[in-house]
């Protein structure tokens, strides 16, 4: 079994961030969103991963390298245009020869660990009906957002559609699949869809309606399409929520720290109150400050005389004198500062190397 991981796109959604930085190295709990999917197909026990990459190739192949560090062994395979997932497959063929494989969404974070799927499949592949394909459904409120399925009265997959407006379900495409090598017969037999893009739901579509079997497994555990600022941060709370305490820099005897906070090597805490489930970088320094829940400020950061709370705060930024700092995004290299305090929040999704002067 190989993966095959999507780390192209534009990330459109999350401008300005996105301007600088690929949408799928944005850190949660100040980790890439990336390095989520790829642990998880490693802990699967799935080393060999293609990785398709856009127009920020060069940060997304710096940032994985080749793939040592996780274990696994990671091959880039470029895609020149964003034109859908299913050419995703298209393009990766070489790379994919004949074998089964996951493919992932690189800017899909799961809570459910992927073995149990990997294993369903397989034992599903064993039997005299075997799928040649496995997808992964959530109910959502939202369902015209998404790829949705019908399924009939006993559970089976009989429709597929990319973002419908008049939704027939509730029930989305997660941003995890496994195919079989027939995926690369529907791939080639499919047309692009009205956005102009070769669609994978198309693709699963096309083996339903060439009498293949689809097997579907209803997720259990939270999934987030981390597109956008509010379920960026909805991520960040729920990976914040399983960490566990680890203190490598200092704090002095001013300050406190309450509940689950990891502090990084050479970060310092002065007379500062750190509120768990907190990740602060190593070399941030902390000072006269509030830090709240849910907050993930990275490398070499400065927060001084300030309150932040339910943010992201990339590596090397600072934030200066604000009174109250919530529901944020900010860039790396970038400064937040205020001449006079006024007890007021700020909401803000600032970029890299920006500067925010507040009156
Ligand atoms: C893609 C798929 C969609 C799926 C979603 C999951 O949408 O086309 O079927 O439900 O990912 O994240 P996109 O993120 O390209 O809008």
């Amino acid at each position: 079994m190989k993966a095959l991981i999507l780390a192209g796109g534009a990330g459109t959604r999350l401008r300005p961030i996105t301007h600088t930085r690929a949408k799928q190295l944005v850190p949660v709990a100040n980790k890439p969103i990336l390095f989520y999917g790829i642990e998880a197909m490693v802990a699967a026990g799935i080393t060999e991963i293609g990785v398709i990459v856009g127009d920020t190739r060069a940060e997304v192949m710096q940032a994985l390298g080749d793939g040592s560090r996780f274990d696994a062994s990671i091959t880039f395979i470029p895609q020149d245009e964003p034109s859908g997932l299913a050419h995703c497959v298209l393009i990766a063929r070489d790379f994919l020869g004949d074998d089964d494989f996951v493919m992932y969404l690189g800017d899909n974070l799961l809570e459910q660990d992927l073995g149990a799927f990997v294993d369903a499949f397989e034992s599903a592949r064993a039997t005299h009906e075997p799928p040649t394909a496995q997808i992964l459904l959530k109910q959502v409120p939202d369902p015209h957002r998404f790829g949705i399925a019908t399924l009939d009265d006993s559970g089976n997959v009989v429709e597929l559609v990319e973002k419908p407006e008049d939704p027939p379900s509730d029930l989305a495409l997660v941003g995890v699949y496994l195919f079989t090598k027939r995926i690369h017969d529907a791939v080639a037999g499919i047309e692009p869809s009205a956005r102009g893009e070769l669609e994978i739901t198309d693709a699963i579509q096309w083996l339903l309606d060439h009498g293949e079997r689809v097997r579907c497994e209803l997720l259990t555990g939270w999934w987030i399409d981390t597109g956008k600022l509010t379920p960026l941060l909805e991520a960040n709370r729920l990976l914040l929520e399983k960490i566990d305490t680890r203190i490598e820099g200092s704090v002095d005897q001013s300050s406190s720290i309450e509940g689950r906070v990891v502090i990084g090597k050479g970060a310092e805490i002065v007379n500062s109150t750190i509120r768990g489930p907190v990740a602060i970088g190593a070399g941030t320094r902390i000072e006269d400050s509030f830090v709240g829940p849910f907050s993930a400020i990275g490398n070499r950061c400065v927060v001084l005389r300030s309150e932040v709370e339910h943010s992201v705060i990339m590596d090397d930024s600072s934030i200066n004198e604000i009174a109250r700092l919530e529901d944020s995004l900010i860039g790396s290299n970038a400064a937040v500062q205020r001449s006079r305090q006024k007890p007021r929040a700020l909401r803000l999704m600032v970029g890299d190397h920006c500067q925010i002067d507040v009156e």
